[in-house]
């Protein structure tokens, strides 16, 4: 039975990735500082697959601690989700963000080198597109200047992922998430964001649960179907089997070089305004909103071209965006 590290394995689509990876007869070892989840969420995951990760709170900034687990711990292949994505604070934080996401990456490849170990796995994020020229978004669009320094610790964890790949030749693949949504259907593990949410979707479940008065959308004048910004919005799910498939072709040796990069998506952009009304829809539940102006920093349309992802994954979405605005509502109701 292989045995995946999995960092940042309590969070958000960490957990659901240890779920997924579980059910496909991996074994797992969790490693998560708590600072963005809660210790709660391994108790979830092992009643949900019946089987309990090995666990350990390692802040990976500490050399000396990662390199002491390794010294410990035998893996055949690594996911890494560890690292700080709220775009916003990264623009207050930035020395934040790169110490958290690029030395904790190095650290990790570091050991990768040292240890033979050859199947990495990396949480990137679509902003590396910025506002691309062409939709929906191929993985041959050009990376753009980052708006943020959290865009750009994705950009620069590529390049060094890529570096890295070709003079100690690791394998490893980038996964560029469009905009994860929703929660597991047994509603035990989902979005936990801490303080008031960034995201759209926590703010829409915390509105509809009166949390929050009323949601603002950030501008209705961009050059869209109706105004609103345009978004890829994928179940979470369907994200965490992502991870599967792509460590499934590195064990198997079925990569074609030794640093890929796929478009996670669902293939179909959604704004703001229209998923308002699907929540509704999928709900019941009215949401009480109001136009503002737009976010700094936002794009106005990014959605995938998933067709390199869906035959060399040999993957593809599963679930609609009502089903996805439903499981991330009746994980609301529970908080
Ligand atoms: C979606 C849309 C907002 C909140 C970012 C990062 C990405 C990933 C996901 C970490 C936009 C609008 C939002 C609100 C609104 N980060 N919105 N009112 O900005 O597409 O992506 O988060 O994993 O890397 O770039 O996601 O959910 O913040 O916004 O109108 O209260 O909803 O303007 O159009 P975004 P988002």
């Amino acid at each position: 039975m292989k045995r995946i590290l999995v960092t940042g394995g309590l969070g958000f689509i960490g957990s659901h990735t240890v779920v997924e990876l579980q059910n496909s007869g991996f074994e797992v070892v969790i490693i998560d500082d708590l600072s963005n989840s809660k210790i709660e969420v391994l108790d979830q995951i092992t009643s949900i697959s019946g089987t309990k990760p090995d666990f350990y709170q390692i802040d990976l900034r500490v050399k000396k601690d990662v390199q002491h687990f390794f010294e410990n711990n035998t893996v055949d292949g690594i996911i890494h989700f560890a690292a700080s994505k709220a775009v916003g604070e990264s623009v207050n934080e930035p020395l934040k963000y790169y110490e958290n996401n690029i030395t904790t990456l190095v650290y990790i490849l570091q050991e990768m080198k040292n240890r033979k170990i050859d199947n990495f796995i990396f949480s990137s994020s679509c902003t590396v597109y910025g506002q691309a020229d062409q939709l929906p978004i191929t993985e041959s669009a050009p990376t753009k200047p980052a708006e943020s320094p959290y865009g750009n610790t994705k950009q620069i964890g590529e390049e060094i992922i890529k570096e890295s790949c070709g003079s100690y030749n690791l394998n490893a693949i980038a996964l560029r998430y469009f905009n994860p949504i929703g929660a597991h259907e047994s509603i035990k593990i989902g979005e936990l964001p801490l303080g008031v949410p960034q995201n759209l979707i926590p703010f829409v479940t915390q509105t509809a649960a009166g949390i929050r008065k009323e949601l603002s959308v950030f501008g209705d004048d961009y050059d869209t179907v109706d105004g609103t910004a345009v978004r890829d919005y994928i179940h979470v799910v369907d994200l965490a089997k992502a991870h599967i498939a792509a460590l499934s072709r590195l064990i198997e040796k079925r990569n074609k070089t030794n640093f890929e990069f796929f478009n996670v998506g669902t293939g179909t952009g959604s704004s703001v305004l229209e998923v308002i009304q699907s929540f509704e829809k999928a709900t019941g539940k009215p949401l009480n909103y109001k136009i503002v102006g737009r976010r700094a920093g936002d794009i106005t349309a990014a959605y995938a071209d998933t067709t390199i992802a869906n035959k060399e994954l040999n993957w593809k979405t599963e679930k609609t965006l009502d089903e996805a605005l439903l499981s991330a509502w009746k994980w609301q109701e529970k908080q």
